[in-house]
């Protein structure tokens, strides 16, 4: 596989796991997931993982995945690629995933210590992206093979890190989010 076709490919595969985050960041706020409750002295999970940022951001990342699905052929037609679709436990999965992976990165901030915002810098970049990937093996486990080849995991693991720090800069500068990370 070419490499601009590993990138189109994973680029287009991970966006329901990539627009969760941002959808939470501006859905969030009201309860959050751990009610208030600490463990160890410390939250269990922080006021930054609530009930409406974890479940619009699923929404939002699975509209994503069966927009993206309903349009594959055509856009992949224009761009010379063959795109899959997302088979209906993905469409779950990946953001959900995404979202789980964020809440348990803030679950080892708090035990490491890491006031809500800290940067956790490896962490923060990866976590959605690698927990999206394990539910969507979990989930469909033949698509995902045919889907995530080792060249696609390879430019996902380099493109997920600089999408991640640079959605978070231009958010900072937006004034959406409160951190640069
Ligand atoms: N958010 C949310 N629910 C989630 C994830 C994010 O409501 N499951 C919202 C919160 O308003 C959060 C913002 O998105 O403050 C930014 O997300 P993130 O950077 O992940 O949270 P932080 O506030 O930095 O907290 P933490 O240190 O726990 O990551
Ligand atoms: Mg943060």
């Amino acid at each position: 596989m070419n490499i601009v076709d590993a990138i189109v490919l994973a680029f287009w595969v991970m966006l329901p796991a990539y627009v969760p985050n941002n959808a939470a960041v501006l859905a969030g706020g009201g309860r959050p997931i751990d009610g208030g409750r600490t463990w160890g002295g410390r939250r269990v999970l922080g006021d930054g993982k609530t009930w409406r940022g974890t479940l619009v951001g699923t929404l939002a990342g699975a509209a994503l995945a069966l927009a993206l699905s309903a349009v594959a052929g055509d856009v992949g037609d224009v761009l010379g690629v063959a795109l899959p679709t997302f088979p209906a436990p993905v469409v779950v999965a990946l953001p959900f995933g995404a979202m789980l992976g964020d809440i348990a990165a803030s679950f080892l901030k708090r035990r490491t210590g890491r006031e809500r915002g800290a940067a956790f810098p490896g962490v923060d970049q990866l976590d959605f992206a690698v927990a999206a990937l394990a539910l969507a093996f979990l989930a469909a486990p033949g698509w995902a093979t045919e889907t995530f080849t080792l060249p696609v995991l390879a430019v996902i693991f380099v493109l997920t890190p600089l999408l991640h720090v640079t959605t978070n800069i231009g958010a900072y500068w937006l004034g959406l989010k409160n951190e640069p990370w």
